[in-house]
């Protein structure tokens, strides 16, 4: 089977559950960078692109970053290209975070799962000036209530950059509220939305969409 189908019988199986989904990142690990690549994946380099535009560049390479769900670290070496040089990963995927410490461009590798009111071990509130997610919004993937982990682990004033496959937003059930519960945040005084952006040819042939927040 293709890279491409592989991924699509994951993400469109709408019976697969967490823990399915965590052991097939722990078969996947040491392919998942190829697989990426092949089925040409292009959210991460799209996703600095906009972290580009809204973090101050006076800013990068001071910042911490937290990468949420950062699986291989596909983001890292985007975000050291645009100026960040502080950076940690939580993933609860060890084998995913084995091939990211071999880039050696993450500072800590937390291995967590995050939802369901988890707090990520060992992280303060109000620790970092960036959190990103790229990917991490999928199928039996990062509840939508991971968002409040995202919301306690940024400095005031700091950002929140996503990219997602667009249609999950309807196909995946448990994503119907992600973009309400967002919103209600924003109503709730958390962040106020900077920019939300669709482009073609993000995932293969999918369109990708980009969220950015800064908390307030
Ligand atoms: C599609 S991969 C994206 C990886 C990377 N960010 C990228 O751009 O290639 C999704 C990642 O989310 C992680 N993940 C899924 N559910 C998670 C959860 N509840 N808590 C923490 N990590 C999770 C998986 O282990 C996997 O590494």
């Amino acid at each position: 089977m293709s890279s491409e189908k592989i991924w699509k019988s994951l993400v469109n199986n709408k019976t697969l559950d967490s823990d399915q989904v965590h052991a097939f990142y722990t078969q996947w690990a040491k392919s998942y960078d190829h697989d990426m690549e092949e089925i040409t994946v292009i959210a991460p380099k799209r996703l600095s692109d906009i972290i580009r535009e809204h973090f101050p560049s006076n800013q990068r390479s001071e910042a911490l970053v937290l990468d949420v769900a950062a699986g291989t670290g596909r983001l890292g070496p985007h975000l050291a290209g645009i100026g960040f040089k502080h950076m940690d990963a939580v993933d609860y995927s060890q084998p995913m975070l084995d091939v990211l410490e071999k880039l050696d461009l993450y500072n800590k590798k937390i291995c967590a799962a995050l939802g369901s009111g988890r707090k990520i071990p060992g992280i303060e509130d109000e620790s970092y000036d960036v959190v990103t997610i790229s990917g991490g919004f999928c199928q039996a993937h990062l509840p939508i209530d991971s968002l409040e982990e995202v919301v306690r682990v940024l400095k005031p004033g700091g950002y929140f950059f996503n990219a997602m496959t667009k249609y999950y937003l309807e196909s995946v059930d448990s994503l119907h509220g992600l973009e309400p519960l967002m919103r209600q945040m924003e109503t709730d005084g958390k962040w106020l939305m900077r920019a939300r952006l669709v482009q073609d040819h993000v995932i293969g042939r999918e369109q990708g969409l980009f969220h950015a927040f800064q908390k307030l």
